[in-house]
Formats: structure tokens, C-alpha cells, sequence
């Protein structure tokens, strides 16, 4: 037995390793951002549009929030098409392999499913024959807690290549008679490539954060959740429930705040960031930040006037679109900031390495991507059907083909062919 003490200082007894008995210790390892992308439905909704829906106006909307349209995803559209095609996106810019991908994460308020995750889909449209997928729900900072996981998995050495994607339909949950909620939201995703190098720099540090008590501000009910049984009917399930002036106040507190203190464990103030991402919610609580970090306000990035807030995608489609404009430049520090639902908060600090680059050149490894993404295409019906053969006999086999082709040709169905998702 030996005596451990955990980063607390309080002292702790373990067990030693019987299987381990030599550390080897990894070589410390950097994550960065190689690759990067992002997709917004076409369907634009316009706060003039708006105004047919629900009592408010171009004005109001603007003052209040600085949105002034949002996208909206088309029937066929859903969070994994969009994170789909970020990702993929992002894989041009990395100029890497879906199967070369480790591990992919989806951050999402919005998934198709309970389960499956989104991920999951997103892993089979990709062709990422190698990965592990998983979604992550943390609201608005979901992205930045992604990023901090994928981070600290190739940090530790234990994978090299990960996709973070941020990915929305918000307004499938949109309670479009809510004119406190409804005016908000939009749809879209993005998605960046992390790998790992000995190359110092990268993703620096961030910081954590959830206060569960205030869970009531900002909800999306589901499964039977304790808020559709409240007696005044105002939530149901499926549709987002807000207390703006709450999530104000929480917003404006602890903006500022985290990132300050993601820079300060690493010994950075906020004058050294050459910009800040933050979660793209209202403009008046972008320009907070500013305020509340003592920067000029350029330094703060903001798309909300054409995406309103779309979530866990907000940061990564800032990112995406920052990135895409060169508005970032290799060795610039950059400070992300989300908060959101939980309630939940986050901040990161990320040394820019990436060298500029342009979108897809159509290099073999461009041409291998496109076949895998063909070949994932073509292997998921053929798994099915192996699948369903491995289970039946002969003739029950045929007859189940029979009910199949049928019941297609009876009712044709509405939601999106799988080949569509790509
Ligand atoms: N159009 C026109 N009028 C509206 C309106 C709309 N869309 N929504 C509300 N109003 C009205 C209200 O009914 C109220 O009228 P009254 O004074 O006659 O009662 C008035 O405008 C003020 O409403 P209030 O809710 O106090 O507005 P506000 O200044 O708090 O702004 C938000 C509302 C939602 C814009 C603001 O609270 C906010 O931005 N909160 C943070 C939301 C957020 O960022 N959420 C996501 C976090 S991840």
C-alpha cells in the first residue's frame, strides 16, 4: 500500500497497479484546431417576417436582442445533416481521413434522438470507421465542454484526432407563440478537427462551471419531465421555457468572470486576447463582455445579427466563420466564452496555430474522403440487411421483404432519406 495525496492536498491510500509496474510516462502532448466549418440552413427568417407570426416588430427585436434574421432548417434538414456537413467542412480543412478520426462529439440541445446520439449518425455519414461517439448536453456551453473533453483526450495522449461539432434545430422545440423565446433562436451547426502534437500551443486551458439550482431558467422539458405537470400549463414538452430577465442577470454575471479566470490560471489578462468568441445569445450581452473585460468591443466577435442564437452551435459557427475570414491569425490568443441552460458556464483559452487555409483542393486525400463518405452510404443498407438475415430464416427473410417493399409503396415516407443526410 502506498500513500497518494489527490490535487487537494488530503491524503489518500490506493492500491498499486499489479499490471502496471514500470510507468512509462506519455510525452506531454498539445490539441489544436486544424480544421474547421460550418452549415446554416438557406431558409432565412427576417424579424419582419417574424412580425406575421407573433406581436412584436423589427425594432423592439433589435434594441433588445441585436437579432435581426435567423436560419430555419428546412424539413429535410436535421441537427445530424448539419453536423454532418460542418464536419465534413472541417475535414477539408484539416485535409484529414474520416478514418483517421478517433473520437466525435456532438454538442447539442437539439439531438434527433434520446438515443442514438447524434454523434453516432454523424460517426456512419462520415465513413469514421475508427471512432467513438457520444453527445454532450450542456445548453449553450456545450461546445466549449466538448472541446475541453476531445482536448484532454489527445492531451493525455490517449487518442490524436477528434470532431467537435455544435449543432442546432432549435426551431423544431421553438414555442412560436412565445414572443419572449421565439424571436432568439435559429438553427445551424459547426464543427472543428482537433489533433495532437508536441508542437506547443493550441487549446491552453479553460475553466468549468454549473449551478444546477437554476435549472428553472432555462428549459427544454422531455420524458415525462416535472415541469409539463406544473398546474399552470406553461411548459410543455418539447418546447423551450425561458426566463429571459434570469438568464440576463446570470449571463452578465458570469460572462466576464470566467473567462478572467481561465486566463488567470495560466498567468494571461485579458488584454493579451487579440479576440474573444463569446456564445452569440443577445448583442447587449456580447457587449457586456467587452465592458465587463475592459477590451474595445472589436475585440469581441459577433454574428448574432445574422444567426440569432443558436446554441451549442453559436461558438463553433463564430469560430468557423472568424477563421474562414482570417480574422484570425496563427499565434493570436483567443478567449471562447458560452453559458446557457443548467445553468452552465464555460471558458477557454486557445493559442491559434493553424496556418491560413483554403477550402477543399481536390488532392487524393480530398478524393479518398469522397469515397469514404460513398462507401459509408453504401455500407449501411447492406449491415442492415446482413443484420436482419443473420436473424431470420429463409422464408421468413423473403416474406419480411415483401411486407418491406409493400409498405413503402402504400406510404411513402416524409423524413429523409439517408442518402439525403449526406
Ligand atoms: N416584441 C415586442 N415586445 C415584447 C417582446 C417582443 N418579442 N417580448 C416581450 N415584449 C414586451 C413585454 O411583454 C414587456 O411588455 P410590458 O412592459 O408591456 O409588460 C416588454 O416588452 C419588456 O419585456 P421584458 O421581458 O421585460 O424585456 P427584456 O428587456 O427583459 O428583454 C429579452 C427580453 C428576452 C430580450 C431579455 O430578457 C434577454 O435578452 N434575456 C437573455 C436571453 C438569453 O440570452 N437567452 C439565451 C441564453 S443561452
Amino acid at each position: 500500500m502506498m500513500g497518494m495525496t489527490n490535487h487537494q492536498g488530503r491524503s489518500r491510500r490506493l492500491y498499486p497497479s499489479r499490471i502496471i509496474r514500470a510507468a512509462r510516462p506519455r510525452p506531454l502532448r498539445y490539441a489544436h484546431v486544424i480544421g474547421w466549418g460550418m452549415e446554416v440552413p438557406s431558409e432565412v427568417l427576417s424579424n419582419f417576417d417574424l412580425e406575421a407570426i407573433v406581436d412584436t416588430n423589427d425594432e423592439w427585436i433589435v434594441t433588445r436582442t441585436g437579432v435581426k434574421e435567423r436560419r430555419i432548417a428546412e424539413q429535410r434538414e436535421t441537427t445530424t445533416s448539419l453536423a454532418t456537413r460542418a464536419a465534413q467542412k472541417a475535414l477539408d480543412i484539416a485535409d484529414v481521413l474520416p478514418s483517421e478520426i478517433d473520437l466525435i462529439i456532438v454538442a447539442t440541445a437539439t439531438p434527433e434522438h434520446i438515443f442514438p446520439s447524434t454523434a453516432s449518425m454523424v460517426q456512419d455519414f462520415l465513413g469514421a470507421s475508427n471512432a467513438g461517439a457520444c453527445d454532450l448536453s450542456a445548453a449553450c456551453t456545450g461546445f466549449i465542454y466538448a472541446l475541453d473533453m476531445a482536448a484532454n483526450k489527445i492531451r493525455t495522449g490517449d487518442i490524436n484526432n477528434a470532431i467537435v461539432i455544435g449543432a442546432e434545430t432549435l426551431s423544431r422545440v421553438m414555442n412560436w407563440s412565445d414572443r419572449g423565446t421565439c424571436i432568439l433562436f435559429g438553427d445551424g451547426a459547426g464543427a472543428v478537427v482537433l489533433q495532437g502534437s508536441d508542437v506547443p500551443g493550441g487549446i491552453l486551458n479553460s475553466v468549468l462551471r454549473s449551478d444546477g439550482s437554476g435549472w428553472d431558467l432555462l428549459t427544454l422539458p422531455t420524458v415525462g419531465s416535472r415541469d409539463t405537470y406544473l398546474e399552470d400549463g406553461s411548459h410543455e414538452m418539447h418546447r423551450i421555457y425561458m426566463d429571459g430577465k434570469g438568464v440576463y442577470r446570470f449571463a452578465t454575471r458570469v460572462i466576464g468572470d470566467s473567462l478572467r479566470q481561465a486566463l488567470d490560471q495560466i498567468d494571461l489578462t485579458p488584454d493579451q486576447l487579440n479576440l474573444v468568441i463569446p456564445h452569440q445569445a443577445n448583442q447587449r450581452i456580447i457587449n457586456y463582455a467587452a465592458k465587463s473585460l475592459k477590451i474595445p468591443e472589436e475585440k469581441v466577435y459577433s454574428n448574432v445579427a445574422r444567426f440569432g442564437n443558436t446554441s451549442a452551435a453559436s461558438i463553433a459557427i463564430a469560430l468557423a466563420e472568424a477563421a474562414d475570414s482570417e480574422r484570425i491569425k496563427p499565434g493570436d490568443l483567443l478567449g471562447l466564452v458560452g453559458f446557457g441552460g443548467g445553468l452552465t458556464w464555460g471558458a477557454m483559452v486557445l493559442e491559434w496555430s493553424a496556418l491560413p487555409s483554403t477550402r477543399p483542393t481536390y488532392s487524393l486525400t480530398w478524393g479518398r474522403r469522397q469515397g469514404q463518405y460513398a462507401m459509408a452510404g453504401l455500407r449501411r443498407p447492406v449491415v442492415r440487411w446482413w443484420r436482419r438475415l443473420m436473424l431470420l430464416s429463409p422464408t421468413t427473410w423473403v416474406a419480411a421483404l415483401m411486407r418491406r417493399l409493400s409498405r413503402r409503396h402504400r406510404n411513402p415516407s416524409t423524413y429523409p432519406s439517408d442518402g439525403e443526410h449526406d
